[in-house]
C-alpha cells in the first residue's frame, strides 16, 4: 500500500503527473491541497508543466488562524507556491472560513471532490486533525498540539510565533473525496506511516482513518 519512490524529486513528478492527468481529464476538477515542506516540489513541477487551471476548483485543507498577510499564513503560501504561478482564478481557490457549515456547503455543492493530496504530521495527524480528533470531525477551529507547534516553529523566527489555533478540514470532510494520495517525505516520516497505514485504526492515530477509504494511494521517499 506504501509506494516507495527513489528520491523528492520522483515523489513530486509521481504525484505531479496525477493531478496533471486529472485537470486534462476533466478540465472542471475539484482539488483539496496541502501546505507544509512536503508538496513544495509538487507545486514546482505543476507550476512548470504550465496546465490549464481555468476550470479548476481548490479547496485547502486548513488554516492557521492568524493575519492572513503574514508570510507564513497558508493563504500567503498557497499565493506563493502555485496560485500566483498559474492562471488559476483567484475566486476559485477556497479556504476554510466561517461559517464552517458554508465552507462544508461549498465543497458538497461543488459536486464532491476529485483529488485530495495530503502530508502527514509527525504525530499521525492529516490536515490539522490532531491525535483524538473524531473520524467524523467536520470543519473547525482546533489547538494545535505541542508536536505541531514545535514541528512547524522551523517556518518561524521563535516558536512563540507558531500560531496555537488553526481552522481545519475535519477527517469526515476529507474522507468524502473521491480519490485521496498521501505525500511523505523523508525517514522521519516512515515509523507513522507504517503506523497509520498497517497499524490498528484509531482516532489516536488520524490518518488511520485512510485505512477506510476504497481510493487512497500513499507515496513515499526517504
Ligand atoms: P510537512 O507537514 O510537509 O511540513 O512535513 C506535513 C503535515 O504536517 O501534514
Amino acid at each position: 500500500m506504501i509506494n516507495v519512490l527513489k528520491s523528492y524529486k520522483e515523489l513530486s513528478s509521481t504525484v505531479a503527473d496525477i493531478v496533471e492527468y486529472q485537470i486534462q481529464e476533466e478540465p472542471l476538477t475539484k482539488l483539496i491541497l496541502p501546505t507544509g515542506s512536503t508538496p513544495l516540489g509538487l507545486y514546482d513541477e505543476l507550476v512548470n508543466r504550465e496546465l490549464d487551471w481555468k476550470h479548476v476548483i481548490t479547496f485547502n485543507l486548513d488554516v492557521y488562524l492568524m493575519n492572513v498577510k503574514h508570510p507564513e499564513s497558508y493563504q500567503s503560501y498557497m499565493k506563493k507556491n502555485l496560485f500566483d504561478r498559474t492562471n488559476i482564478y483567484p475566486d476559485h481557490c477556497h479556504f476554510p472560513f466561517r461559517p464552517f457549515s458554508a465552507f462544508e456547503d461549498k465543497i458538497t455543492n461543488s459536486m464532491g471532490i476529485d483529488l485530495c493530496i495530503l502530508g502527514i504530521g509527525s504525530n499521525g495527524h492529516i490536515a490539522f486533525n490532531e491525535p483524538g480528533s473524531s473520524f467524523k470531525s467536520r470543519t473547525r477551529v482546533v489547538n494545535l498540539s505541542e508536536q505541531t507547534i514545535k514541528d512547524n516553529s522551523r517556518f518561524f523566527d521563535s516558536i512563540d510565533d507558531v500560531p496555537k489555533q488553526a481552522i481545519t478540514m475535519g477527517l469526515g470532510t476529507i474522507m468524502e473525496s473521491k480519490r485521496i494520495i498521501l505525500m511523505a517525505n523523508g525517514n522521519h516520516k516512515l515509523n507513522i506511516l507504517n503506523v497509520a497505514m498497517n497499524g490498528e485504526v484509531t482516532e489516536d492515530v488520524p490518518a488511520s482513518i485512510l485505512q477506510n477509504h476504497n481510493n487512497v494511494e500513499v507515496y513515499y521517499c526517504d
